[in-house]
């Protein structure tokens, strides 16, 4: 990897402020061209236990710094991830395959998360609550939860640890880290960075391992860690719910979706067709919160469907290094297969494939064409298993309540979105969907300055915006009394 700081590219775990080196490792690939690039430390129980311990030591300083002492390490932090965004995006895509346009987003938009949370640790405000006697006065506090547990995901290595660290950090948590097995290098350039940013060892640690189950399960049993913040599947969230129960840990879930885009027929469809791309195909249909089901009314369903699939046709699909590609490869072939597999269930029950459904080139690579399905039915798998790659069902549909009760019928409830222009409609339609986040004429509503999460078994707790924080502190009343 041509990098301009070379000291980004670390492969060891990141334990107590060093960087630690394990007999074991384990190979991290490019999903391009399946190139090794790195050999990484493979942690178990014991470095997991260390981190622990670190960061519970070194919870007890942090949480004294002032809120404004912590804000400027926070924001310096954020300064050097922009200062170093070129290698952090080239590290990324090289693990990821993610086109380099969408890595240098996902590194502005990982890196507005440790800016607003540096200004939010400012704002972390208590309560003062008229008494319930004459001599009765009541305050509230906000105070640290204590040591917290991260484990994030491949599709966003960089974006889904600063969501979830910086809200930490900035309420004085201190965080052990796990990232993905298959992109622990985004995760090591962030400690490099969060070591020259300056905080002190045992603030923030990483735990590179393949075996997740091992650490997951040391952090969820550990009586030191107070909380668990989770970004991946809903199997494996409610697994860590269950571990969690036995120490009486908050938890905070960001699971699967299976996200209805909705166009009704006085959409403007040519800014629908938009929509639905940038909400199905950025990162190769590899988000929670990627439409997953399309529903076009029948009045404007052929107009949509043609104007969709000439579109679809037209994204380029390759190494995410060329600056012209728009889709990359998948993350590994168990993901390529799944989706083979859905494609190959609606083709049998009648669906038309209108441009793509199939692997691109040899059958060894993880591309996989852009993808539309047209007369797509409520009984194929595309209806309900969370698609996560390049390919869009479309169903028709007929009425609002028709299309309320489909996009409904689901357990999931994450994303949901939909382009109409009756404003009466528009406020009914948000109203009823029964999901976290609601797109209105827009496939694109990540920001930091918006609560992120879902219902249902999409998870709970929110992310960014000014509720992001909560998660990460305790509310303490003190009731004064004999105040005469
Ligand atoms: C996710 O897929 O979990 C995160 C997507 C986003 O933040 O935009």
């Amino acid at each position: 990897m041509n990098l301009l700081n070379k000291s980004l590219l670390q492969t060891s775990a990141y334990i107590n402020g060093q960087f630690v080196s394990t007999p074991k490792t384990f190979e991290i690939h490019n999903p391009y061209n399946g190139k090794t690039i790195a050999e990484v430390s493979d942690c178990g129980i014991s470095e997991t236990e260390q981190a622990i311990q670190a960061a519970s030591k070194a919870f007890k300083v942090w949480r004294k710094y002032s809120a404004g002492k912590r804000a400027r390490i926070l924001k310096k932090w954020y300064q050097l991830q922009l200062n170093n965004l070129e290698d952090l995006a080239l590290i990324l895509t090289t693990e990821q395959g993610k086109p380099l346009a969408e890595s240098k987003g996902e590194i502005k938009y990982g890196a507005s998360f440790v800016e607003w949370f540096a200004e939010e640790a400012r704002r972390i405000y208590g309560d003062t609550i008229p008494g319930h006697a004459g001599d009765k006065r009541i305050m509230t506090i906000k105070q640290p939860i204590g040591v917290v547990g991260a484990i994030t995901p491949w599709n966003f290595p960089s974006a889904m640890i600063t969501r979830k660290v910086a809200p930490a950090l900035a309420a004085g948590c201190t965080v052990v880290i796990k990232p993905s097995e298959l992109t622990p290098l985004s995760a090591l350039a962030l400690a490099v960075l969060a070591e020259e940013a300056g905080f002190p060892p045992g603030v923030f640690n990483i735990i590179t391992t393949q075996d997740a189950p091992s650490v997951g399960n040391t952090m969820t049993s550990s009586p030191l860690i107070r909380k668990i913040s989770f970004t991946g599947s809903t199997a494996v969230g409610k697994l860590l719910l269950k571990q969690s129960a036995d120490t009486i840990k908050k938890v905070s879930l960001e699971l699967g979706g299976n996200a209805p885009f909705i166009v009704f027929d006085d959409a403007d469809i040519d800014k629908a067709v938009d929509g639905a791309i940038a909400a199905k195909y950025r990162n190769a249909g590899q988000t929670c919160i990627c439409a997953n089901r399309i529903f076009a009314q029948a009045g404007i369903y052929d107009t949509f469907i043609n104007k969709f699939s000439s579109k679809v046709k037209e994204l380029e699909l390759g190494n995410g290094i060329d600056p012209q590609v728009i889709v990359g490869p998948m993350i590994e072939e168990k993901a390529i297969k799944f989706v083979e597999q859905v494609v190959e269930d609606a083709q049998g029950k009648g669906a038309e494939i209108l441009t793509g459904g199939q692997r691109h080139g040899e059958s060894q690579t993880l591309l996989y064409q852009p993808t539309v399905i047209g007369n797509a039915t409520t009984d194929m798998e595309v209806f309900r298993k969370e698609i996560f790659g390049p390919v869009a069902p479309i169903f028709k549909f007929e009425t609002e309540e028709e299309v309320i009760e489909m996009a409904n019928d689901t357990n999931y409830g994450l994303a949901s979105y939909f382009y109409g222009r009756d404003y009466a409609r528009i406020w009914r339609v948000a109203e009823a969907l029964e999901y976290g986040m609601v797109g209105i004429n827009t496939g694109m509503i990540s920001t930091t300055v918006a609560p992120f999460g879902g219902v249902k078994e999409s998870g709970f707790g929110r992310e960014g915006s000014k509720y992001g924080i909560d998660d990460y502190v305790e509310i303490k009343y003190m009731c004064w009394g004999g105040v005469e």
